[in-house]
C-alpha cells in the first residue's frame, strides 16, 4: 500500500486552505505558528504565521508582484484573453513600485481623509434608515438586514455610481476576486471573466459619463487625474474604479458583522463605547485583530533570493502573510486570544502593512464605527439569538465572516 506520510504543519495548511473550512481556525493557526512560523507547504507556498515573519513579508522589498508585464498576474499565459486578469493586472495590490507608487499617489489625491470623513453623514442616514424597520420588528438578522447594505452603498456613493445596481456590483466583484489566486483553474477563470466583462462595461459607462459631465465624486477626480499628463492610463482608471468595489465591500461587511457580534456580547466594552467614541474605536480595533476579515494576504513572489525570519527563500518562490495567525502571536500580544480593548501593543496586521497597506483603512474603520455605534446607541439591550453566530464556510479560506447574525433587540 502506498501510504505517504504527511507532516502535522502540512495537514494544518491543508485543513486551513481547502473546504470544508474549520469553524474555528484559530487553534490550527496557533499550532502552525508554534511548529513552524515560516513554513513551506507541499503546494510550494510559504506561510508566514508569526508576527515577525508576516511583518517581514509585508515589508521586504525583495518580495512583490513583479514589474509590469513580468508581474504574477500579467505573466499568466491566459492574460491576453482574460478580462479578469487584465482588470486585476492594473490594480494596486498586483503592482510593484514604481508603477504602484505613481498610482497610489494619484489615488491618495482623490481618496483623502476629508473625502472619507464627508461620508459620515451619508452613512449615519443610511444606517438609521436600515435600523428603523428592525426597531419595528424587534428582531432581525444583522448580516442580511444591515451589514450587507452598508459598504456597497458607501462605495457607490463615493464613486458616484447610482444605487440601482448594488446587487450586480457585488456579484461581479465576487466573480472577479475569484481570479486573484495563482492556482485559479480554467473553469474558475472563465467564470471570473464573465463577471469582469460585465463589471468593466458598467464601470466604463460611468467613466465615459464623467468625461462628458464631471461631478463632485471620486470617479470624476480619477478621470481628471487620468487627463493630467496621462498620469493614469485608461486601463488603470478602469481597474482603480473596480478595485474600490472589489476590495471595499465583502471584507468591510464582515468587519461590520464581527464588530456587531463582539460588542453585543461584550457588554462592558459596549457600554464604554456608547459613552465614548474613542473607546468604541479601540474596541473595534481589537475585533479587527481577533477576527481579520481577510485571513491570508495576497501571495508575494521572491523577486530575488531573500531571508525571512531565518528561512532562506529562493527567487521565484511564493509567500503568504497569514494575518489571522500573526495577530494572535503571543510574542507580539499578551494573552492574544483575549478580547482586551485597552490593549497596548503593535498594530494588528488585518489591513496589511508597508507598501500595500489598505488604502480603504480609514473608510472601513469609519463604517464599522458608525454602524456599530448607531446600533448600540439605539438597542442597548440587544442579544444574540444564536450564540456563537455561524460563520460562512463556503467562501474562500482567505475571507472569514458571519453567515447570519440573528438578534433580539430587547425592546
Ligand atoms: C475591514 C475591511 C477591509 C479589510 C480587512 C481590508 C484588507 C486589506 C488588506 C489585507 C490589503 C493588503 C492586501 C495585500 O497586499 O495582500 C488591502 C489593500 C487594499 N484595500 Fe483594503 N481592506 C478593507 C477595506 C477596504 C476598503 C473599504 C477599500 C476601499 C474602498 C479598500 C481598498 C483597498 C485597496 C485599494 C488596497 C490595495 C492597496 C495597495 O496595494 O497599495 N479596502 N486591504
Amino acid at each position: 500500500m502506498n501510504r505517504s506520510v504527511t507532516s502535522r504543519p502540512e495537514s494544518i495548511v491543508r485543513a486551513l486552505t481547502r473546504p470544508p473550512f474549520p469553524v474555528d481556525p484559530y487553534p490550527l493557526y496557533a499550532e502552525l505558528r508554534e511548529a513552524a512560523p515560516i513554513f513551506q507547504a507541499e503546494d510550494g507556498f510559504w506561510y508566514a504565521t508569526s508576527y515577525a515573519a508576516a511583518e517581514a513579508v509585508f515589508r521586504d522589498p525583495a518580495l512583490g508582484q513583479g514589474r509590469g508585464r513580468e508581474s504574477r498576474i500579467r505573466s499568466d499565459p491566459r492574460y491576453a484573453d482574460s478580462a479578469a486578469l487584465q482588470t486585476l493586472g492594473h490594480m494596486l495590490p498586483f503592482m510593484d513600485p514604481p508603477d504602484h507608487t505613481r498610482l497610489r499617489q494619484l489615488i491618495a489625491r482623490a481618496f483623502t481623509p476629508r473625502a472619507v470623513e464627508r461620508m459620515r453623514s451619508f452613512l449615519e442616514q443610511r444606517v438609521d434608515a436600515l435600523l428603523d424597520p428592525l426597531a419595528e420588528r424587534g428582531r432581525g438578522e444583522l448580516m442580511r438586514d444591515l451589514a450587507d447594505h452598508v459598504p456597497v452603498a458607501v462605495i457607490c456613493e463615493m464613486l458616484g455610481a447610482p444605487g440601482d445596481r448594488h446587487a450586480d456590483l457585488v456579484a461581479w466583484a465576487d466573480r472577479l476576486v475569484a481570479a486573484v489566486h495563482s492556482t485559479v483553474s480554467d473553469a474558475e477563470l472563465a467564470w471570473a471573466d464573465e463577471g469582469a466583462r460585465s463589471f468593466r462595461d458598467y464601470v466604463g459607462g460611468l467613466i465615459e459619463a464623467r468625461r462628458s459631465e464631471p461631478q463632485d465624486d471620486l470617479l470624476t477626480a480619477l478621470v481628471q487625474a487620468e487627463s493630467e499628463d496621462d498620469a493614469l492610463d485608461a486601463q488603470e482608471l478602469l481597474s482603480t474604479a473596480c478595485v474600490f468595489i472589489g476590495a471595499g465591500i465583502e471584507n468591510t461587511k464582515h468587519y461590520i458583522g464581527s464588530g456587531l457580534a463582539w460588542l453585543i456580547r461584550e457588554r462592558e466594552a459596549a457600554e464604554r463605547g456608547r459613552r465614548d467614541p474613542k473607546a468604541l474605536s479601540r474596541a473595534l480595533e481589537e475585533v479587527l485583530r481577533l477576527e481579520p476579515p481577510v485571513q491570508i494576504a495576497i501571495p508575494r513572489i521572491a523577486l530575488a533570493d531573500t531571508e525571512v525570519e531565518g528561512a532562506w527563500i529562493p527567487k521565484g518562490d511564493r509567500l503568504c502573510a497569514v494575518m489571522a495567525a500573526a495577530n494572535r502571536d503571543p510574542a507580539a500580544f499578551a494573552n492574544p486570544d483575549v478580547f482586551d480593548p485597552d490593549r497596548v501593543g503593535p498594530p494588528n496586521l488585518s489591513l496589511a502593512m508597508g507598501t500595500h497597506f489598505c488604502t480603504g483603512a480609514g473608510l472601513a474603520r469609519l463604517e464599522a464605527q458608525v454602524v456599530v455605534g448607531r446600533f448600540l446607541a439605539r438597542f442597548p439591550n440587544a442579544r444574540l439569538v444564536v450564540d456563537p453566530p455561524p460563520f460562512r464556510d463556503e467562501i474562500r479560506p482567505t475571507l472569514r465572516g458571519h453567515a447570519a447574525l440573528e438578534v433580539d433587540l430587547g425592546l
